[in-house]
C-alpha cells in the first residue's frame, strides 16, 4: 500500500530509501489528538460506523487547520501524509465505538492494512494474532479502492477543496457521498441483496425485480457510469475472493450464489445490450465477509482505501497555478413568468 500511495500522492513508485522515509512519515501520523477521541463517546453504541466517520473526519478539520494558503507543496504534501496516516485509525475507532469496545492504538511495526486488522479485532485482554494472508488480501482490496478518477465522491471532494477549504472538511464530504448505495455503499447493499435472494432458485424472481421499469430495484454490484464491460477490478476481486476462502476453508453459500448470479445475469440480454457487468463492489462485500469484517463497516473500508485517492486529488487541485472554485451551471425548467400574489389573495 505503500507503493501505492507514494504514487498518488508524489507521483511515483518509491526507491527503497523513499519507501522507507514514507512509511516512517506515515506512521508518524498515525496517531489522532487525544481530544478527538473525545468524539466518539458521543455516539450512540448503534450508530452507522459511516455516520461516525464522516463527523470525526470533519473533526480533523478543527484540530489541522493550518492557514488556508495550500500553494505551499509541503503543506499539501503534509495534509496528505495525516490523511494517509490517520484514515484507518479514525476507521478502526469508529468500529470500536459502534461495538462498544475500547479503541485499540496502532502499532509502528505493522503495515497499513495489517494495522487496521489490529485496531479493529485486536482486544486489551488478550493476544491478536495476524493472519498474513487475510491482511495481503485487505491490502490488495484497499489499493484497488484507491482512486478511480472522477466518481462522485471524488468530484465531490474537490468541489469542496475548490473553494480553498480545509482538506478534511473536504474529505469529509467525500466520506459523505460515498455513503450512498449507488456509489460505496453497494458493498453492503449486495451482501443484503443475495441475503434476501437466499437461494439459487429465487434468482430469476430478483432478475425480473432488476430488469422491471416499474420496480426501482436494482441488482446490487452491477452496472458502471463508465465501464460498459466487467470492472477489472472485479476480476481481481473474485480471484482473491476465491483463493482467501480456499485459504480460510471457508464454503460461504452466499458467494455460491454470487457466481450462479453472475451467470444468470450475464446471460440475459436485458444486462448483455445495456452492459451491465459486476463492478468492484460485487465481490468485496464476501471478502469482508470471510475476513470477519461486518456490514455495516464494509463502505468504511472502501473510504479508507479511497481516501488515499481523495487526498491525492485535493493536492493536484490545491497545486494548480490558477485554482478557480467550480460552479456548475443550471438550465432553468421551472413555471415562466407569475405576478406577484399577495398573502391575502393565496388561495
Ligand atoms: C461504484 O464512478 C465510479 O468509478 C464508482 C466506483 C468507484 O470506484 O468509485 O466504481 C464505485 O460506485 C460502483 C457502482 C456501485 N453501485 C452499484 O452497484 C449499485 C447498482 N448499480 C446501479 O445503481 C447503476 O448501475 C449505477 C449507479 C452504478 C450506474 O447508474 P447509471 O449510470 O444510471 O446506469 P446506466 O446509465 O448504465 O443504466 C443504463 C440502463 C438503465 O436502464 P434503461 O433506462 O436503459 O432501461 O441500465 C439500467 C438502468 O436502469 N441499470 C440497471 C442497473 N444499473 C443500470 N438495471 C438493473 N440493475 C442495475 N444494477
Amino acid at each position: 500500500m505503500a507503493d501505492c500511495a507514494h504514487l498518488l500522492l508524489r507521483g511515483t513508485l518509491p526507491t527503497r530509501k523513499q519507501r522507507r522515509d514514507f512509511q516512517r512519515e506515515v506512521r508518524g501520523h498515525r496517531l489522532v489528538h487525544e481530544h478527538l477521541i473525545r468524539f466518539f463517546q458521543g455516539f450512540n453504541h448503534d450508530a452507522h460506523p459511516m455516520a461516525i466517520l464522516v463527523s470525526v473526519v470533519g473533526a480533523l478539520s478543527a484540530f489541522y487547520n493550518d492557514d488556508h494558503d495550500y500553494r505551499d507543496p509541503a503543506k499539501r504534501d503534509l495534509a496528505g501524509m495525516r490523511c494517509v496516516g490517520k484514515m484507518a485509525t479514525l476507521a478502526a475507532y469508529s468500529y470500536k465505538t459502534a461495538h462498544g469496545q475500547p479503541i485499540v492504538y496502532p502499532r509502528d511495526d505493522l503495515n497499513l492494512a495489517q494495522n487496521f486488522m489490529y485496531m479493529m479485532f485486536a482486544l486489551p485482554t488478550r493476544p491478536y494474532d495476524l493472519d498474513p494472508v487475510a491482511c495481503r488480501c485487505l491490502e490488495v482490496i484497499l489499493m484497488l479502492h484507491a482512486d478511480h478518477e472522477q466518481n462522485a465522491s471524488t468530484s465531490t471532494v474537490r468541489i469542496a477543496g475548490s473553494s480553498q477549504a480545509n482538506p478534511f472538511a473536504c474529505v469529509a464530504a467525500g466520506v459523505a457521498s460515498l455513503w450512498g448505495p449507488a456509489h460505496g455503499g453497494a458493498n453492503e447493499a449486495v451482501l443484503a441483496m443475495l441475503e434476501e435472494i437466499g437461494t439459487v432458485d429465487r434468482i430469476p424472481k430478483c432478475v425480473a425485480r432488476a430488469k422491471s421499469k416499474t420496480d426501482p430495484f436494482r441488482l446490487m454490484g452491477f452496472g458502471h457510469r463508465v465501464y460498459k464491460q466487467m470492472d477489472p477490478r472485479a476480476r481481481l476481486m473474485r480471484d482473491m475472493c476465491h483463493k482467501l476462502l480456499d485459504h480460510l476453508k471457508i464454503k460461504d453459500p452466499l458467494l455460491d450464489l454470487a457466481m450462479e448470479l453472475e451467470k444468470v445475469a450475464l446471460s440475459d440480454d436485458y444486462f448483455i445490450s445495456r452492459k451491465l457487468y459486476p463492478n468492484v463492489d460485487f465481490y468485496s462485500g464476501i471478502c469482508f465477509r470471510a475476513l470477519g469484517i461486518p456490514r455495516e463497516m464494509f463502505t468504511v473500508i472502501f473510504a479508507v482505501g479511497r481516501s488515499v485517492g481523495w487526498i491525492a486529488q485535493w493536492i493536484e487541485m490545491a497545486g494548480e497555478e490558477v485554482s478557480r472554485i467550480s460552479r456548475p451551471r443550471q438550465m432553468y425548467e421551472g413555471a415562466p413568468e407569475r405576478p406577484f400574489v399577495p398573502l391575502s389573495e393565496r388561495r
